[in-house]
């Protein structure tokens, strides 16, 4: 049986500290995804992505919950930067809206991308002894590659200045993960 943190090397963190970092980026994650739709919502209510947008949103929603129930579980503190992945987030998608349809897609592609890496990460980094929390990652990283796929199904890469749109909005994710792992 491989164990959660089994390999690790002095100086690396325990295996309370690896879960506790997982559930504090990851609650954090999915409230920021949210108010991306939120956002995005805001501003297409009535457009013709509506529909596909609030799918997301409704999943990225039991992700939200699910996590949410799991810190306190497991009596984990949430992020001190929630309330600034609050605003971000919903800024972030109603600025990706606004810029168009296409734009918002392009938007999606760019975080599910960067999600479907941390999770995988993650979810290597997990062991048998966590093979619950694991599952979950694993289901939601496939529900993150749909909404990926819907992205590009629908115009992401036909956005305007759509190579530094994503390169942007990957960096901010990278920054938020990490800040929020630890802070
Ligand atoms: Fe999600
Ligand atoms: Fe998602």
């Amino acid at each position: 049986m491989r164990t959660t943190a089994q390999d690790r090397i002095p100086g690396d963190l325990s295996r309370e500290q690896v879960i506790e970092r997982i559930l504090r980026v990851d609650q954090a994650g999915e409230l920021g995804a949210v108010r991306i739709y939120q956002g995005q919502m805001a501003v297409l209510g009535k457009g013709k992505s509506a529909p596909l947008l609030k799918r997301m949103a409704a999943q990225d929603q039991t992700h939200l919950e699910t996590f949410n129930r799991l810190i306190s579980q497991r009596r984990v503190r949430p992020t001190a930067l929630s309330p600034l992945w609050h605003v971000a987030g919903f800024v972030l998608g109603a600025g990706t809206a606004l810029l168009g349809e296409k734009a918002a897609m392009a938007c999606t592609v760019a975080v599910e991308e960067t999600i479907d890496e941390h999770y995988a990460r993650q979810a290597e980094q997990l062991g048998d002894d966590e093979a619950d929390l694991r599952a979950t990652i694993e289901t939601f990283r496939a529900e993150e590659i749909e909404h990926r796929d819907i992205g590009l199904a629908h115009g992401a890469e036909q956005a305007p200045g759509y190579p530094v749109l994503s390169a942007a909005i990957k960096t901010g994710c990278r920054l938020a993960i990490w800040l929020s792992e630890r802070v």
